[in-house]
């Protein structure tokens, strides 16, 4: 299936995260794991991952540039499709993230979906696009839970793919994200949390299936 779904599978229990990325595979673009998995299991999660669905380490890499090489690196090792890193370091920790491999798409967050976003990382995102455009990195960050900031970096992508979390638990719709322009929409709890996760993914897809084909009406 040809899907916008990124989910996130934020849980301690790699059974129930290799479970769900198995079921639900058919439904989904990829899935995005954080450091809760990561921190239980390691980076071989990611390998076991990559078996159902392409990987996107949700790492934030927010270091010196060693220290992102080595760890974007050894995403790049075990397999991960892509990769999200901080921009806000300053564009040579970016770089060294930009510069493993061209099989490990950089997302780089120029905004956030939580509300203190607004305080420092807001007054410099078209800045944050810009370097990212510079660097060439695959894809920007963007809040799915606030359309007015989404829809901005959207026309100042280009050729950039928007990814938006912030849909679901944190209030924003999965049709409207798409709607204001996001190419990947991740969803977390909402589905992981769900007493059926798999209609609950085919209910996002659902949603966002009617905003594609409003928009080619
Ligand atoms: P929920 O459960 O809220 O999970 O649907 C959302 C997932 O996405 C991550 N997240 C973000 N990552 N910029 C990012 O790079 C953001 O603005 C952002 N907001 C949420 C969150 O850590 C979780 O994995």
């Amino acid at each position: 299936m040809d899907s916008k779904l990124v989910l996130a599978v934020d849980v301690f229990d790699a059974d129930y995260a290799l479970d769900l990325s198995r079921k639900l595979s058919d439904e989904l673009f990829a899935v995005k794991i954080n450091w809760p998995l990561m921190m239980v299991k390691g980076a071989s999660i990611i390998s076991e991952l990559s078996k159902y669905s392409k990987v996107i380490c949700d790492l934030k890499v927010a270091d010196i540039p060693n220290t992102n090489a080595l760890i974007a690196g050894k995403a790049a090792e075990m397999g991960a499709w892509g990769i999200v890193s901080h921009s806000i370091i300053g564009k040579d920790s970016l770089q060294a993230v930009a510069s493993i491999s061209e099989d490990l798409r950089v997302f780089s967050v120029v905004a956030m979906s939580n509300k203190g976003a607004s305080q420092y990382i807001y007054p410099h995102t078209d800045e944050l696009i810009e370097m990212s455009r510079e660097l060439g990195v695959y894809g920007l960050i963007a809040p799915g839970n606030d359309y007015e900031m989404l829809s901005r970096i959207k026309r100042q992508a280009g050729k950039m793919k928007v990814m938006a979390p912030g849909v679901g638990a944190q209030g924003g719709s999965a049709g409207e994200a798409v709607r204001n322009g996001a190419d990947l929409v991740v969803v977390g709890r909402a589905i992981y949390n769900a007493d059926d996760p798999l209609a609950a993914a085919r209910a996002f897809n659902d949603e966002i299936s009617k905003v594609i084909s409003l928009e080619k009406e």
